[in-house]
């Protein structure tokens, strides 16, 4: 019986976990997947009141859950979510950037950023000494080689061939390391090493894109991703997962979005893709495949928020994938 947390956070993450729950719920009945929710908290509202923003019983329960979808968390994300990533050994942030038909996504756009989550600029080590301010970043062999080797294995599994390693080694010692380790990791996964400078692949995303799948640093894959929203219609279409080898926590890419917090306007789909990506981790290929499919649709049909330009509300988008997954239609 797979156990699963939810953590809606802060902003617009109630709104969408609350519209999206009747979703999973749906899915889950409909493949015969007995599925066990829990919700808990963490995020600015917890630490307001509790003074600590990712609360032990939220961190233990994640930790020992089958995997966690968690909506967004504000000023405090980097209390939250980057000591899960750490001490949870997530150290693989995938982040497919698919375009779905909104009028605002760039057809057939299809890259995969396969961002290492663990190390790089992200150690949170460094200090500062009057006027200066030491961030330290940390690549390792083993970083290197265990997010290079989920990549290509990514992308023969899904039959993608055009696979770049993203880096700056002209510049950086951690990326004349990282480099090396990808492509000896290309050779031993039967894959032509193809790799490109991080500067250069930012313009290429936006003009040619002669990629399917990136993987790349974690400053770098954090970058580059919201620059891929931008060509699926924004970040209120943009899911992602950050995976270890036995627990994984999926959430969208965007964060609270303050400006329409309790609007009930905010984008639920990236949740939702969230979440298939969840199905599809814990093995419910079909779950994950169907949520994707009913997320295809509502777009097809214009059920959507303002931002990809349709004029539903939140619940009401969640409502008509949640019908359209019944419906079968
Ligand atoms: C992301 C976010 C986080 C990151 C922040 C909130 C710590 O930007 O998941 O892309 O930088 O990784
Ligand atoms: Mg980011």
């Amino acid at each position: 019986m797979p156990r699963i947390v939810l953590i809606p956070g802060d902003g617009v993450g109630p709104e969408i976990m609350e519209s999206v729950i009747p979703v999973l719920e749906a899915v889950a009945d409909k493949h015969g997947i007995p599925l066990q929710m829990e919700i808990h908290e963490a995020g600015d509202e917890v630490k307001r009141r509790r003074g600590v923003a990712l609360p032990e019983e939220t961190f233990q329960a994640v930790r020992r859950a089958d995997a966690t979808l968690m909506v967004a968390v504000g000023e405090t994300a980097r209390e939250v979510i980057l000591p899960i990533r750490q001490e949870l050994d997530l150290y693989v942030n995938l982040r497919p950037a698919k375009s779905y038909p909104v009028p605002n996504a760039v057809r057939g756009f299809d890259v995969t950023i396969v961002r290492e989550n663990t190390e790089g600029l992200y150690v949170r080590s460094g200090w500062t000494n009057g006027d200066t301010a030491v961030d330290l970043r940390i690549i390792t062999k083993r970083g290197s080689e265990r997010i290079c080797r989920y990549g290509y294995r990514y992308a023969r599994e899904m039959a993608k061939d055009r696979v770049y390693a993203v880096h700056k080694a002209n510049v950086l010692l951690g990326c004349m390391l990282f480099r090396d380790v990808c492509s000896s990791v290309a050779g031993e996964e039967g894959f032509e090493f193809r790799d490109m400078y991080v500067d250069a692949a930012a313009m290429r995303l936006a003009m040619d894109r002669p990629f399917d799948v990136i993987i790349t640093t974690n400053m770098f894959g954090d970058i580059l991703a919201d620059l891929a929203a931008a060509y699926i219609g924004g970040l209120g279409m943009y899911p992602s997962g950050n995976i270890g080898d036995d627990n994984a926590v999926f959430e969208p890419v965007h964060g609270t979005a303050p400006d329409i917090a309790g609007k009930g306007v905010a984008n639920p789909m990236a949740t939702i893709l969230s979440a298939a990506m969840l199905f599809r981790w814990l093995g419910y290929r079909e779950a994950a495949d169907d949520l994707e499919r009913a997320v295809w649709r509502a777009c097809e049909l214009g059920y959507t928020t303002p931002d990809v330009g349709g004029r539903m509300r939140t619940w009401e988008v969640s409502a008509r994938v949640r019908d359209l997954l019944n419906s079968g239609e």
